[in-house]
């Protein structure tokens, strides 16, 4: 196996988006940020220096980082953040993954421009489980703020409020031929007819779900999260912050321009916004005159189209890769997640009151040193391990809430035995409005075992389990007023970070901690720290 060196230099970089310009945040002054190559059980070395004035960290999202979460980024909970001048040296290794996840900033809103993709390709001489596609293709699907979106969200902060909305979706860092900046063009994905190419669509926006789809064709897809699927054919594919799809087109139109489509996909009752990223998709020997193909994407609150995307994801279960689900259970957990409302006295755009998130009722408070250097060298004070494993008020979850759910904060985790089996069903709550999660575990992939709409029932609904082919991934959709179900294997000793990966979300609280304890044998404790490790 090969050893990877990246250099990542996080600097400035004035950039120019719908028709106007701003100084913001990237990797190498990329936006997207580039994309990091490896080959699976490969060791990947990235040197990150921070040139900006901001504290950094980085998030190799979906890297399993097998004994090695110093490496994992979130700030605060695996490192203290890179300070302005320093640096710090991620050393990973790929262990028995292949496919497509990304990385991204892992401290407050920077990861709104300080993103990529990661390919990591099967070992070598090792095919993919469907035919190779003729060409491969990174599609980044992101969102952009006019304003400087550290400002937006610190606003947010002190008002108790929602944020401003982005004013654009991107794919690969263009709103599109079809936005108020029409001028600046968008991204063009070249094709011959009759050949095959591999999409690896990463939704790297901060707060929206994305439908994608492209005028006249259809997409089959082939894996998500880094995990063979087995293929379905669809028109839309439906694709949440921090998940990652791999959809192959068959470029069978004879000639042409067709359009692509990323627009939000948002059943809660609460504002829209319609802003659809556009490309283009052109066939070799198309004039530049010709007419472009539309596409209508799905309205904003396509239940149904989502739905049917969802429930046709299966693991690809094959010989070679079998769906390892677990099938006893030691740890059954039942968390709530949503939104909630907590007085704030100071807080006067709220009118004294400020929106906050939680997962079964606690709204978790980001230490100021590293739960994993705490846990690693038994600090005392920083976090407890008293997380609850049911919620603590039992009520109508989808209907209409009890008054005075006010939550409760603290910085806690729940603890895990090393190998110990986890089912996790995770209820949204509508205690402001019921809304889809989508939750992201950090150090595991997991096994989506069941789901359904209105409150889960523990009598009768795990009867209805996929215990054969589930899919597997590192973040999942909870659906608005309904609930998940996971279930993995506690087998990666560590801090791991579980939170929703709609930013603002994440920012109000809803966001929690697994520890996982070393095991006994050999190969099964956290490594030690590298001596570059930041200090806080
Ligand atoms: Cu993609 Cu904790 O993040």
């Amino acid at each position: 196996c090969a050893v990877r060196h990246y250099n990542f230099k996080v600097v400035m970089k004035n950039t120019r988006k719908l028709c106007s310009s701003k100084p913001i945040v990237t990797v190498n002054g990329r936006f997207p940020g580039q994309t990091l190559y490896a080959r699976e059980d490969d060791t990947v070395l990235v040197r990150v220096v921070n040139h900006v004035k901001y504290n950094v960290s980085i998030h190799w999202h979906g890297i399993r980082q097998l004994r090695t979460g110093w490496a994992d980024g979130p700030a605060y909970i695996t490192q203290c953040p890179i300070q302005p001048g320093q640096s710090y040296l991620y050393n990973f290794t790929v262990t028995g993954q292949r496919g497509t996840l990304l990385w991204h900033a892992h401290i407050l809103w920077l990861r709104a421009t300080v993103h990529g993709g990661i390919v990591i390709l099967p070992k070598l001489g090792v095919p993919y489980p469907f035919p190779a596609p003729h060409k491969e293709v990174v599609v980044v699907l992101g969102e952009w703020w006019k304003s400087d979106t550290e400002a937006v969200i610190n606003e947010a902060i002190k008002s108790g409020s929602a944020p401003n909305v982005s004013d654009a979706h991107t794919i690969n860092g263009h709103p599109g031929p079809i936005s108020n900046c029409a001028s600046q063009g968008g991204f063009t994905l070249p094709v011959q007819a009759g050949k095959t190419y591999m999409l690896r669509l990463i939704n790297a926006a901060l707060n929206e779900e994305l439908f994608f789809k492209i005028a006249g064709h259809k997409l089959t897809v082939v894996e998500v999260d880094a995990t063979y699927v087995k293929p379905f054919k669809t028109d839309t594919v439906l694709i949440a912050p921090g998940q990652t799809t791999n959809v192959l087109v068959s470029a069978d139109q004879s000639s042409g321009k067709y359009l692509v489509a990323a627009s939000p996909f948002m059943d809660a009752p609460i504002p829209v916004d319609n802003r659809t990223a556009t490309a283009t998709v052109s066939y070799a020997g198309t004039l530049s005159s010709a007419q472009t193909t539309l596409t209508i994407p799905p309205p904003q609150n396509a239940t149904a189209v989502a739905n049917k995307f969802t429930n046709s994801l299966r693991s690809l279960n094959s010989k070679k890769f079998p769906a390892a689900v677990p099938k006893n259970v030691d740890h059954n957990l039942f968390f709530t997640v949503g939104l909630g409302i907590n007085r704030c006295p100071s807080c006067k755009a709220g009118n004294g009151t400020r929106v906050v998130a939680s997962i079964n009722n606690v709204t978790f408070v980001m230490p100021t040193t590293a739960l994993l250097q705490a846990h690693f060298f038994k600090q005392k004070g920083v976090f407890t391990t008293d997380f609850p494993a049911n919620p603590p008020h039992v009520f109508n979850y989808t209907g209409t809430p009890p008054a005075n759910l006010a939550t409760t904060k603290g910085t806690k985790v729940y603890r895990l035995a090393y190998n110990s089996t986890v089912q996790l069903v995770m209820q949204d709550t509508g205690i402001v409005s019921p809304e889809n999660h989508p939750i992201h575990l950090h150090g595991f992939n997991f096994f989506a075992v069941g789901r359904g709409i209105g409150n889960y029932n523990p009598k009768t609904d795990p009867k209805k389990f996929n215990l054969v082919d589930p899919v597997e991934r590192n973040t999942i959709g909870v659906p608005t007023g309904g609930w998940v179900a996971i279930r993995f294997r506690a087998d990666n000793p560590g801090v791991w970070f579980m939170h929703c990966h709609l930013e603002i979300h994440t920012t109000w609280g809803l966001k929690m901690a697994f520890l996982v304890d070393n095991g006994k044998g050999p190969n099964q404790s956290l490594l030690p720290p590298p001596g570059d490790l930041p200090k806080c």
